[in-house]
Order: structure tokens, then sequence, then C-alpha cells
């Protein structure tokens, strides 16, 4: 099968300088011909265009840069689409986590009953009611929700949504008081660290793949890298510690493999400024690597 790699040079919605070369980084970790190498034909689309805009903040308070943010998004959810009518599977490298946005849109033109795994150390469903730092990649899964910004939410159309039931979030380990409220009220299903430490990563991710395969017609990976560990991934603006482990993190790829449900992914959150010889985009392209159906034997 064919997969169509698209980049987004995204830093706004995190508001850190070096999360646009993500897509550079993780090129330069031979992304194309470790997939090749898989049987994949691969064609990389180079990257959507994000302009240098100057303004800190958009015209609502709270969220910053919104009007490039949503501009991008609408772009990228329209060239998904495109890729996936012409049978192609996409694969959006980032850029910060706010592209998840465009990315999901898009597939769910296709796929309106998509299952999503959140693989992250946040759980990303801040609004501007709830956000600290006004950043919009920590509020993009509630825009996937329904909850945002209308300039957000309306991309692809107003009633694209991915439905709560769902989605599971992997790895989470920092969580706002208010998105505890909203992912409570939404019940969506958050395997925390503790969970992962509690029941190991192979329990946590049968009870995953349920969730997620359930009714629904694909499945969704949005793999934000601060959901490793920050030893083995140091690349990444917001890192907390207590992550999951290299190990762990390929285990998840590859239980997701086997599946075969996997319609679409993204690669969120490499920061080559703050990485450490490149370990973070190599281990991105190694967790592609997996997800794909990379074997050791
Ligand atoms: N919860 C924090 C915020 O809303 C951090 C979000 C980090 N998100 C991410 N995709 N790295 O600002
Ligand atoms: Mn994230
Ligand atoms: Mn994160
Ligand atoms: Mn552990």
């Amino acid at each position: 099968s064919n997969i169509s790699l698209i980049g987004v040079p995204m830093q706004f919605g995190a508001d850190r300088a070096g999360v646009e070369m993500g897509p550079t980084a993780i090129r330069s970790s031979n992304i194309q011909t470790r997939l090749e190498a898989l049987g994949y034909r691969v064609n990389d689309l180079g990257d959507i265009h994000v302009n240098r805009v100057q303004d800190g903040y958009g015209p609502v308070a709270k969220l910053k840069y919104l009007a490039e943010i949503a501009r991008v998004n609408e772009e990228l959810a329209q060239v998904v689409s495109q890729e996936m009518g012409n049978g192609q599977l996409p694969l959006v490298i980032g850029g910060d986590h706010s592209i998840a946005i465009g990315t999901i849109k898009g597939v769910l033109q296709h796929k309106s009953r998509l299952g999503v795994i959140w693989f992250d150390a946040h759980t990303d469903v801040n609004t501007a009611e709830t956000t600290g730092s006004g950043n919009i990649h920590g509020m993009s899964l509630a825009v996937l929700l329904g909850y945002g910004h209308p300039s957000l939410v309306s991309i692809a159309g107003e009633h694209t949504r991915v439905n709560p039931r769902n989605v599971v979030i992997i790895g989470a380990r920092s969580v706002d008081p208010g998105e505890r409220i909203f992912l409570k009220e939404q019940g969506i299903r958050v395997f925390t660290m503790y969970d992962i430490d509690k029941y190991g990563m192979k329990a946590v991710m049968e009870e995953a793949m349920e969730r997620v395969t359930a009714g629904t017609d694909g499945v969704h990976l949005s793999l934000d890298l601060d959901g490793m560990d920050p030893m083995e991934a140091p690349g990444v603006g917001t890192p907390v510690r207590g992550g999951m482990s290299y190990r762990e993190s390929h285990f998840a790829m590859e239980m997701l493999h086997e599946s075969g449900m996997l319609v679409s992914a993204e690669v969120v959150e490499v920061n080559p400024i703050l990485d450490q010889n490149n370990m973070t985009a190599k281990a991105a392209v190694e967790l592609v690597g997996s997800v794909f159906g990379e074997r050791i034997l």
C-alpha cells in the first residue's frame, strides 16, 4: 500500500521555537527509506506552508496564534482528505500537536467512526476557559470532540467530530484541573502512567484496542513524543518525567500494528533544538517503523 508523507512545520500551538524543524529532523532520520524497506510506496508531499505571523495573540485572548493555526489546519484537513480519497494512507509529521486538528478532521471525511489513540504525557483537552498557557497544542483533542473556538471546531465541517467512547489516551501524567473535569464529563478512557505501571502495557493496549476498534471503521494514531520518558526522548518542548520507556512505546506500536486497523497517523512535538544527538527524531522514526509493521525477527 501507499503512504503519503505530509510535513507541517507548525510551532504556534506550542509557542516555543524549534518544533517547526521537526519535519526536517524526522526526514533526515530516514523515515522514507525505513517505510520503503517495509514494502510501502511513499510519496513525500513536502511541507504545508506556515506563515511567519508576528502577533502573539489571535483575535481571541488566550488562544495564541489562533488565526494562523486555524488556516494551516484547514489546509491540512483538505490535503489529508484528498490523499485518503486517492487511497493513500496519510502520515503527518510535525510540528506541534495543534496539527492533530487538521489531520484527524481530514481523516474523518472518509472514516466518520474513527477510533483515536492519543499517545501523550498530556491530555490536550483544555479550552479557552481552562487553559493556563493559551497554547493551542494543549487544546487539540477538545476541539476534535467539538469543544473550542468555532474557527477550529468548524474545520472540515461543524459536525466532524470523534466519539469520546472511541478515544483513548495513553501515558498521561500531566493533567490540568479543568482537563480532569472535562475528561470525566466526556467519559474518555485515560490510561495514565499509574495504569501502565500497575497493569503493564500489554493489558493497557488490549483494553485500549478494544475501545478504539469497537464499532469503528479505522484507528488513527496521534503520537506525541513527549509521551516517552524525557531520558529517552529529550527533544520535546513540554517534557514530563516518568514517561513510557522506549520498549513500552515500541510494544504499544507493535500491538497497534497487529490490529490491522491503522488508517492514518501523525508524529508531533519533536523539537531538534532541545534534542540530544537527534535521539528523539530517531525514536520517532523507529516508532513509526514499528507501527507500520517492523518486527525484530
Ligand atoms: N496542559 C498544558 C497546556 O495546556 C500542556 C500541554 C502540552 N501539550 C502538548 N501537545 N505537548 O498548556
Ligand atoms: Mn500532545
Ligand atoms: Mn504532550
Ligand atoms: Mn515504567
